[in-house]
């Protein structure tokens, strides 16, 4: 699947640098090449110029998104835990060690840092394998140990076993979202397989003719999402040359005239900044009747589906932060910046109902809770098996009060509320987009709703379950 956008005589321009799919011209910048494993310099060389930046980025989720597994790094408890026949200890030398049946696996490397900690690591017995990503994960909300099914939905505890020797090399996969290598593996990964939705879709590589699906480990800048990953090499701007967003050079493509483009026309098309951050925000999900994703990693193909011409990622978020929560009120001052207009009248709501709850409604499953959907819309369309915005607040009214209240014409006299409509659906998903709604919502009896779920089949059903029954348990 492509990104769905049309690609704006911007980006046509901008992309011309390169031999394109769609069969351009091939043409190149005059600026140097940013794309080779030559060209990148890493985070503290740009930090010598740009300390602001580099502080904030510092203490983003980005930088710690995969780190080598130090003391620094690991936030799993390794204190000589057991979980079923899965153990979590330290070796004689301090190593981090999970021990799947009687196997143990060095760790190596982590994964993320705030909702979920996952693992990779190398059979000790057997130190030339690969290294592999792990089955457990520590959830902090949780603060336990737990196997992939409980939280990643792709999974089926039935046919998973967390104890059997795990394959899954990490390097074919995890890296490409996680890490900064140079943007020619990028490209040549494309060339074999249909992946990547942001700007390497674009290109094909002259250079590498062979692509590879596993990331060349050993050209990695970083370990962590750091400046290159967006800004791509930068050793010829630190140098003197400009700066830019988009690839240069003649390793795609053939010598032809310089395109003219520059970072401040970059920054304000809109393809381009999104296509930056859909390099990875583009993750693979089932999707709602209006489209949206049900799970996050998303966020690119959600906004690219959004009725908003002309928003970019940065409208709403810092990219040297990337720091989601909180960021509310800047969201909706954006929202109000484009639609000055709107002075919104919020009917029969208070203050604290906003633009986000019905436009970004918060049906997305997130790392450890519910998250709100990238894609921007209006709730018109309440079909009753499918999640919409009034109702994930309006759980104890039925599907005709809801449409009536939008002023849609209703024939439906069903005296079942939506809420419970969607627990009785066979779409676990569903089930779960209910069950959350019912925990941020102080509807009497929401309790005995949604306990029953703590035995439902699908393991991540059960799991976020337990979070929605914390939540009302925290309500006064
Ligand atoms: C030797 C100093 C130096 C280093 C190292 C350096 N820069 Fe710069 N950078 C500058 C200067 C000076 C400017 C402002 C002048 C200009 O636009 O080129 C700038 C501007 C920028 C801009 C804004 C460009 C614009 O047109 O507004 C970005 C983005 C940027 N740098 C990113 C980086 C990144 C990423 C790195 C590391 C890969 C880096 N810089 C390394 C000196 C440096
Ligand atoms: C298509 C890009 C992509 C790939 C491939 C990918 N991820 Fe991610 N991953 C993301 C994005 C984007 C996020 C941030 C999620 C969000 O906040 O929406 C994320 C978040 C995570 C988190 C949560 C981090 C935290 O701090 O809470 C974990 C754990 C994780 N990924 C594990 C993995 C593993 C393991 C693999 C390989 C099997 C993998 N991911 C492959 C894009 C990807
Ligand atoms: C997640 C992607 C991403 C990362 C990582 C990133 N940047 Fe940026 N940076 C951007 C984008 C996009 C812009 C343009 C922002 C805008 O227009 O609002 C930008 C703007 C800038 C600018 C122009 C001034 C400004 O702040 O707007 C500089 C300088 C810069 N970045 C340097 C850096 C340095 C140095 C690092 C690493 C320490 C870094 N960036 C990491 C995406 C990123
Ligand atoms: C190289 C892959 C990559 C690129 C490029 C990238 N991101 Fe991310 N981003 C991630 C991953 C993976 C995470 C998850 C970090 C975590 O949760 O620990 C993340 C986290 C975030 C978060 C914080 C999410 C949270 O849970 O709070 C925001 C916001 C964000 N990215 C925005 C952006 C924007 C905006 C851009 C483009 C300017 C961008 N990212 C480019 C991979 C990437
Ligand atoms: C960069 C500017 C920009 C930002 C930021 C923005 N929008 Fe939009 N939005 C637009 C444009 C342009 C349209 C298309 C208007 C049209 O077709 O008449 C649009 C369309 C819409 C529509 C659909 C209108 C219809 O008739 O179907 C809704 C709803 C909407 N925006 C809500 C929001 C909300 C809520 C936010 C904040 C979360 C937001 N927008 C942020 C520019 C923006
Ligand atoms: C209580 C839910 C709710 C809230 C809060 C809300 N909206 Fe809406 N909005 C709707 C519904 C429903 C529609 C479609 C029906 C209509 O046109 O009245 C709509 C329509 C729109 C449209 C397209 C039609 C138009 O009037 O231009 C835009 C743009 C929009 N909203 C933006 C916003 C912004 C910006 C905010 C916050 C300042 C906001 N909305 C707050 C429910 C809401
Ligand atoms: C109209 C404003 C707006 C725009 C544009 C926007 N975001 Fe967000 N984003 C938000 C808000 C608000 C949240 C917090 C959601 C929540 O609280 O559940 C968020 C959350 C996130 C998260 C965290 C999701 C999670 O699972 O915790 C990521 C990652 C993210 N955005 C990335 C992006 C990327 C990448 C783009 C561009 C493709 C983008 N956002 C565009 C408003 C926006
Ligand atoms: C974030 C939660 C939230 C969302 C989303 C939301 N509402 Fe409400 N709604 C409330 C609250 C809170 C009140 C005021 C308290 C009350 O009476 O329940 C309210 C009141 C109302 C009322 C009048 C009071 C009543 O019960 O008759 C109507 C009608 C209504 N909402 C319709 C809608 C529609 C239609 C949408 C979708 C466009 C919507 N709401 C979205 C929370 C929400």
């Amino acid at each position: 699947m492509r990104l769905g956008l049309t690609i704006s005589v911007g980006i046509a321009a901008i992309v011309a640098g390169c031999e394109s799919r769609a069969g351009q011209q091939p043409t190149i910048d005059a600026s140097p090449s940013n794309i080779t494993a030559a060209d990148y310099i890493g985070p503290e060389a740009c930090g010598d110029c740009h300390p602001d930046q580099l502080a904030l980025w510092s203490r983003s989720l980005h930088r710690k998104m995969n780190q080598r597994a130090t003391d620094d790094a690991v936030i799993g408890d390794f204190a000589d835990r057991a979980v079923g026949e899965a153990r979590f200890s330290r070796d004689a030398a301090g190593a981090y060690v999970m021990t799947l049946g009687t196997t143990p696996y060095r760790v190596t490397r982590t994964i993320g840092s705030r909702g979920l900690q996952e693992y990779v690591g190398v059979a000790a017995d057997d130190p030339t394998q690969e290294e592999v990503r792990l089955p457990f994960g520590w959830w902090p909300r949780k603060h336990a140990w737990v196997s992939q099914p409980n939280f990643d939905p792709w999974l089926d505890e039935a046919t998973f076993d967390p104890y059997a020797r795990p394959t899954d090399p990490w390097a074919t996969r995890c890296p490409w979202c996680h890490s900064t290598y140079p943007f020619v593996q990028r490209i040549a990964r494309g060339q074999i397989r249909a992946v990547g939705h942001g700007l390497e879709q674009f290109f094909t590589s002259t250079k590498r003719a062979v692509g590879s699906e596993r990331l060349a480990v050993e050209d990695q800048v970083t370990t962590g999402i750091s400046c290159e990953s967006c800004h791509l090499g930068g050793r010829a701007h630190a140098a003197g040359a400009p700066i830019h967003l988009v690839p240069m050079g003649d390793v795609v493509g053939k010598p032809g005239a310089p395109v003219a483009t520059t970072f401040a026309r970059e920054r304000r098309d809109p393809d381009v900044v999104n296509g930056t951050c859909a390099q990875c925000h583009s993750g693979p999900s089932p999707r709602l009747p209006d489209g949206s994703a049900l799970r996050n990693s998303s966020e690119a193909l959600d906004l690219a589906g959004s009725p908003c011409r002309g928003i970019r990622c940065v409208d709403c978020h810092d990219p040297h932060r990337a720091e989601a929560r909180g960021d509310d009120a800047h969201a909706i001052a954006a929202c109000t910046k484009c639609h000055p207009t709107l002075a919104r009248d919020h009917g029969q709501h208070p203050a604290a109902v906003t633009c986000l709850d019905c436009h970004m409604p918060r049906y997305v499953l997130g790392i450890d809770t519910f998250v709100r959907s990238h894609r921007i819309s209006t709730p018109m369309q309440v079909i009753a098996d499918a999640p919409n915005a009034c109702s994930l607040c309006h759980l104890d009214r039925t599907p005709a009060w809801t449409l009536a209240a939008l002023h849609q014409p209703t024939s439906a006299d069903d005296s079942t509320t939506m809420g419970q409509r969607w627990l009785a659906s066979p779409s676990p998903a569903i089930r779960l987009i209910a069950i959350a709604a019912y925990g941020r919502s102080t509807i009497p009896g929401a309790r005995a709703l949604i306990a029953p779920f703590l035995h439902d089949p699908a393991a991540y059903v059960r799991a976020f379950t337990g979070f929605a029954l914390d939540d009302l348990a925290r309500k006064p």
